[in-house]
C-alpha cells in the first residue's frame, strides 16, 4: 500500500524500562514494523513515563538507547517512521497541562493501572503517577493519531484519552479524532513463558523469559529448562507446557520441523530433549541476528544522536500543527 498524506495515524510508546522480550516483538514490534508500510507512524519511547516511577535516572540513558537499538535491530526503519523521545518533543507538556483541565481526579484515581502502582509504590504516589494517562493521552492526541496498536492492558487508557478528546471537542471545538487500540486481527500474539503456564513477560520469572539480548548459550540453556512432562500418552489432552512449547515453535521453526514432532506426539514416541534441542537453536538462529544488530546500534551514539533528531523533528512538526489548532480553539491566541 503506498503511504499517503491521508493514511490514517498510528501512535504508540513504548517504556524505557529495560530489556525487549519475544512477547514484545511477536505482541508488538513486530505489528509495528508491518504497520510503517501502511501508515503513518509516530512510535515513541516514554522517557518522561517513566518518571513517575523511577526516583534513580541514572540508568535512563542507557536504557533509552537499547530500547530504540532494539526496536530497530527489530525492523523498524527510522526512515519510515518518526521514532522519537517524548522528552525531546515539548508540545507535549503544553498539551498534557491543557488536558488536566479536562480530567477528573475521581476517574483518574479510578484508573486500574494507579491503583497497581500505589499498591507497588506507597512511597511515591505523586501526582505524575495519578495523571499518566493525561500524559499518555497528550502523546497519542498530539499526532491526532486515530490507531494506537497497544496490549488489553493500555484500552483503558484509551477509553479515558477518548472521554478528554470528546470533552475537548465539546467544549472548545472539533479538533480532535477518536482513538482507538488497533492491531491486525488476532495476530495480537501471546507468547507462552517457559515454565508451563502463562505468557512471557518483564516482572515473571526471568528464566522463564527469552530477551531479544540474550546471549545463544543462555537461550539454549532457558529452552533447556522449559517445564515438560512425563506423559507421552497421546490420547491425554496435551498438558499446558506442552501446548506452550508447541506454540513457540510455530514462531520460529519451520512448518516441516513442527509437523515432525506433531507426528512423533501423536503416535506416543516423541522426545521432548529433543524437540527443546530443536527448538532452541531455532531460537537462537532467531533471536542472534537481533542481538548483534541492536549491539552494533547501541555501540554506535552518533548514529543513534542522529536519529533521534530527525524522529523528534518529525514529531515536533505534527506535534506543533496540531498545538495551534489547540490554542486556536480556546482562544488562546492574543495576536
Ligand atoms: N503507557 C504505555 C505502556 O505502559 C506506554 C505509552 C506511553 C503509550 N505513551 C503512549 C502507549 C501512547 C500508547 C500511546 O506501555
Amino acid at each position: 500500500m503506498q503511504k499517503g498524506a491521508d493514511q490514517p495515524i498510528v501512535m504508540s510508546g513504548i517504556r524505557p524500562t529495560g530489556f525487549l522480550h519475544l512477547g514484545n516483538y511477536f505482541g508488538a514490534l513486530k505489528n509495528y514494523v508491518r504497520m510503517q508500510d501502511e501508515f503513518t507512524c509516530y512510535f515513541m519511547v516514554a522517557d518522561l513515563h517513566a518518571l513517575t516511577t523511577l526516583t534513580e535516572t541514572k540508568e535512563l540513558k542507557a536504557n533509552v538507547s537499547r530500547v530504540l537499538a532494539e526496536n530497530i535491530a527489530c525492523g523498524l526503519d527510522p526512515d519510515k517512521v518518526a521514532l522519537y523521545c517524548q522528552s525531546h518533543v515539548y508540545e507535549t507538556n503544553e498539551l498534557y497541562l491543557i488536558l488536566n483541565m479536562l480530567a477528573y481526579v475521581g476517574e483518574l484515581e479510578k484508573t486500574v493501572t494507579f491503583k497497581e502502582k500505589v499498591k507497588l509504590h506507597p512511597q511515591n504516589v505523586n501526582a505524575g503517577l495519578l495523571t499518566y494517562p493525561v500524559l499518555q493521552a497528550a502523546d497519542i492526541l498530539l499526532h491526532r493519531a486515530t490507531l494506537v496498536p497497544v496490549g488489553k492492558d493500555q484500552e483503558q487508557h484509551l477509553e479515558m484519552t477518548r472521554n478528554f478528546s470528546n470533552r475537548f471537542n465539546h467544549r472548545y471545538g472539533d479538533v480532535f479524532p477518536e482513538a482507538h487500540a488497533f492491531n491486525y486481527g488476532d495476530e495480537l500474539l501471546k507468547v507462552p513463558s517457559l515454565d508451563g503456564a502463562g505468557k512471557m513477560s518483564k516482572s515473571e520469572n526471568q528464566y522463564a523469559t527469552i530477551y531479544l539480548s540474550d546471549s545463544d548459550e543462555l537461550i539454549l540453556n532457558k529452552v533447556k529448562k522449559a517445564k515438560t512432562d512425563s506423559g507421552t500418552d497421546p490420547a491425554a489432552p496435551m498438558s499446558e507446557s506442552i501446548v506452550n512449547l508447541f506454540n513457540l515453535m510455530k514462531l520460529v521453526c519451520a512448518p516441516d520441523v513442527i509437523k515432525h514432532y506433531e507426528d512423533t506426539y501423536q503416535s506416543g514416541t516423541i522426545r521432548y530433549g529433543d524437540l527443546k534441542k530443536q527448538l532452541g537453536e531455532d531460537m537462537v538462529k532467531f533471536i542472534s541476528p537481533i542481538r548483534e544488530k541492536a549491539e552494533s546500534i547501541r555501540n554506535d551514539a552518533k548514529y543513534l544522536k542522529e536519529i533521534m533528531e530527525k524522529g523528534a523533528e518529525k514529531a515536533r512538526k505534527s506535534a506543533q500543527a496540531t498545538m495551534l489548532l489547540v490554542r486556536d480553539a480556546i482562544g488562546l491566541n492574543y495576536y
